[in-house]
């Protein structure tokens, strides 16, 4: 693949790993100048190798920013439009999760995970916007999560930062509409990136023996483990939802990958599992002997 028609200017947040790193090389080898953007650009040496290796290294640049500085985002911003004078596409995908039982996360364990998750978003948007808004184009694509449809005991602080992110979205793509601006979500399931692992988080108190979590703390944690070393479910295909959403005009606003993630989020959506049913199948997988 090499030059394209209508290259895009795109600017990703959390390109070091994952589906960040994922979508920023498979746009860049598609033909678009990409900026993946890192906390620590240090990270980026694979990414930059891999680009080179496929012959698109020209097209991509790696650049730091840190979804939770606002002096770093502002610099990027500054410097993409020094470069290239306009940003078509922002992809904001930096997020990490945090694991913990309510009481066992301290109020900067949530602070951190809003900071990230949902602020992190907030932050980059409001130094987009102003470029994207004047030429009444651009599209803003928000990296959610099916853990939006539905909470998970352990996860109240990564499912709320993404449900926030999820009314957040619906309320911009409303705003934005009048100024031709598309706002969408991807909402993926869960695919082994190093989120569950190299990246995880938990609570102050995860590993405190004397919190009343403790015994369920660690079997949701091996459980969780478990489940995504055994998760061979392939993270580009979350890139090619991104990738689609970037050259379809009028692409639909929430975008749930794979057929059966597409079945849970109809089922919970549309209630046919009410949440009281929902609630004591997952209580039951959580609390039943373990294998
Ligand atoms: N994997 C899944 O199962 C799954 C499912 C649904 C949704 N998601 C969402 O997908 C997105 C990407 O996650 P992933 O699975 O690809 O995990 P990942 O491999 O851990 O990648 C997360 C990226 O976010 C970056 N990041 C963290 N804090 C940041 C900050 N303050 N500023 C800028 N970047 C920051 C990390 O950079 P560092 O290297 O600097 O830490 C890393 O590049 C997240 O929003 C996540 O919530 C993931």
């Amino acid at each position: 693949m090499g030059e394209i028609l209508s290259p895009k200017v795109i600017l990703i947040t959390g390109s070091s790993s994952g589906f960040g790193y994922l979508t920023a090389i498979r746009l860049a080898e598609a033909g678009h100048i990409v900026y993946a953007t890192m906390r620590d650009p240090a990270k980026g040496e694979a990414l930059l190798e891999e680009a080179d290796r496929r012959g698109c290294a020209k097209r991509l640049h790696v650049w730091q920013l840190d979804v939770t500085k606002p002096e770093t985002i502002k610099a990027a911003v500054r410097s993409i439009v020094a470069a290239d004078g306009v940003i078509d596409v922002l992809v904001n995908n930096a997020g990490f999760g945090i694991g913990g039982f309510f009481e066992d996360l301290s109020p900067e364990d949530f602070q951190q995970q809003f900071d990230v998750n949902f602020f992190g978003v907030l932050n980059v948007t409001r130094e987009v916007l102003p470029v994207m808004r004047p030429r009444r184009k651009g599209k803003i694509i928000n990296v959610s999560s099916m853990a939006a449809y539905a909470g998970t005991p352990c996860f109240s602080a990564y499912c709320s930062s993404k449900w926030a992110l999820e009314g957040f979205s619906e309320c911009l793509y409303m705003e934005l509409q009048p100024f031709g601006i598309d706002v969408a979500l991807v909402e993926p399931g869960s695919y082994r990136t190093k989120i569950f692992e190299e990246n995880a988080r938990v609570a102050r108190r995860f590993d405190n023996h004397e919190s009343p979590y403790y015994g369920l703390s660690q079997r949701f944690r091996k459980d969780v483990l478990r489940h995504i070393r055994h998760n061979d479910r392939d993270p580009d295909e979350v890139a090619r939802v991104i990738e689609r959403i970037i050259v379809q005009s009028g692409p639909a606003f929430r975008h749930v990958v794979g057929w059966r993630q597409k079945f849970r989020a109809f089922c919970l959506r549309v209630r046919l599992c009410p949440f009281k049913l929902y609630a004591e199948l997952v209580n039951m997988a959580l609390t039943s002997p373990s294998e």
